[in-house]
């Protein structure tokens, strides 16, 4: 079907970096932790037979393994995640859905979205949506549902509410992209609160401006918060409905200019998170309703200009293509380095540290041995036996871990550099 060829997986897509990423550290991890459950095993007979071990490194060992599977946990959950800023009605709802190529959010004229919704991709095919603070699964069949749900719950603006969409329906959800659609800027008193719940930990973010008026005070404001509580935040800026510009093409590129002119200011002298030429790559014109449109055209075997709605759609259609491919390729690396950097120097830590308490006990049993074997005393051959045993092992262990050191560190710094 049609549908099947959209989502067809893209080998190319910059997303691929960090998912590429994220398996390969997932498989470093799953090595790591074999060798610490091995090892834990082995200082616990060591402990257990000759008291080598005391029971404060017995337990200090054991710690590794807690921290190991806790950042495997964090590690499968770990995900690219965009929010979307702006004041009412600038169509940050409507870019969400023509990036993910249909209706999931609610939009519509006046204040729409009224708290923070996120979506997310389920690996089950069904949708449901869940609100802060319950457990509950509410099933979502249709927009309109979707909607309802949303107005009926007494959100508190700065409340989350979780989309679970069905990953195979958006390539974005299934390349582990997370997506964050916000209330007006206009509209709240919280945005304090709203940057320290929701934006922390964001890679990417998006302001979507009206290209019919001008940036305003509180969207400025906003990101000027942002940027002190995050160092250089990613920001995107779309100029949304480029689309009304059509019916006044003797001043359009004049408009186009000054708000050039004024995001690549506001990105590089005001907020100081981009260069002049990284910002120039930053901000697109773009008419989002329409590009939903015309994917949803598309997805009926349609040529997508049957989505336009007015002059010049192919331009604008090809700059909100240009605008998703330096998304994709800026979240996923911006991810990347954020999460798996420190991951990776975790796991280098973790691997450190064991080694060196190796190294210790190995120590340790060579004096012990040399020790009894100055004072001849009357050893059993059992125990001799067991010593010569445990050399051994502890020698295997030693190297083991080393290799392992060695490798898990090569492996991790090819994995970030690639
Ligand atoms: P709130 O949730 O209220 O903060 O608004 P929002 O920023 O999410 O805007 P939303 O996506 O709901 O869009 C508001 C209205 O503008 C809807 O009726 C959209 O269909 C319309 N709209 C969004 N983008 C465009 C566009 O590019 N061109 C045109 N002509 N209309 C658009
Ligand atoms: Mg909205």
């Amino acid at each position: 079907t049609s549908d099947t060829r959209l989502y067809q997986p893209n080998a190319k897509s910059p997303l691929q970096i960090f998912v590429r990423a994220k398996k390969k550290i997932n498989d470093i991890y799953g090595e790591i932790e074999e060798y610490v459950l091995e090892t834990t095993t082995f200082i616990n007979a060591l402990h257990a037979e000759a008291e080598i071990v005391d029971k404060a490194e017995r337990e200090l060992f054991e710690s590794y393994v807690y921290k190991v599977a806790a950042i495997r946990e964090v590690l499968q959950r770990d995900h690219m995640k965009v929010a979307f800023f702006g004041r009412t009605s600038n169509g940050k709802s409507s870019v969400i859905n023509a990036m993910l190529r249909e209706k999931i959010l609610p939009s519509g004229i006046g204040h729409t979205t009224n708290c923070f919704c996120q979506v997310e991709g389920n690996d089950g095919g069904e949708a449901y949506l869940m609100t802060e603070g319950s457990a509950e699964k509410l099933n979502v069949v249709n927009i309109k549902q979707l909607a309802n749900a949303l107005c009926q719950e007494k959100l508190c603006e700065s409340s989350l509410v979780r989309i679970f969409w069905p990953r195979e329906r958006c390539r974005l959800l299934r390349d582990d992209v997370v997506f964050v659609d916000s209330p007006g800027v206009d509209v709240s008193a919280n945005l304090d609160d709203w940057i320290d719940n929701h934006c922390l930990n964001a890679d990417v973010f998006v302001l979507v401006l009206n290209a019919e008026s001008t940036m305003t005070r509180a969207e400025k404001q906003f990101f000027h918060t942002v940027s002190q509580k995050l160092s250089k935040p990613n920001i995107f800026i779309l100029n949304n409905r480029w689309d009304a510009s059509a019916s006044e093409p003797e001043c359009q590129e004049s408009v186009k200019s000054q708000h050039t002119e004024r995001c690549i200011d506001f990105l590089t002298k005001e907020l100081k998170v981009s260069n002049e030429k990284e910002a120039g790559e930053r901000v697109f014109f773009v008419s989002a309703r329409e590009t939903l449109q015309a994917r949803i055209e598309e997805a009926k075997g349609n040529p997508p200009h049957m989505g336009a709605l007015a002059e010049g759609f192919q331009i604008r259609y090809f700059e909100f293509q240009d605008f998703e491919r330096k998304f994709e390729e800026c979240i996923s690396q911006s991810a990347v380095k954020t999460k798996f950097q420190q991951h990776s120097s975790r796991g280098k830590s973790v691997s450190g540290d064991m080694r060196s308490m190796l190294d210790n006990i190995y120590e340790r049993i060579t004096i012990f041995r040399n020790l009894k074997q100055d004072q001849k005393t009357l050893l059993t051959d059992r125990i001799q036996g067991t010593e010569t045993q445990m050399m051994q092992v502890t020698r295997d262990m030693k190297l083991k871990i080393h290799t392992m050191v060695e490798e898990v560190e090569e492996k991790v710094s090819k994995a970030l550099n690639e």
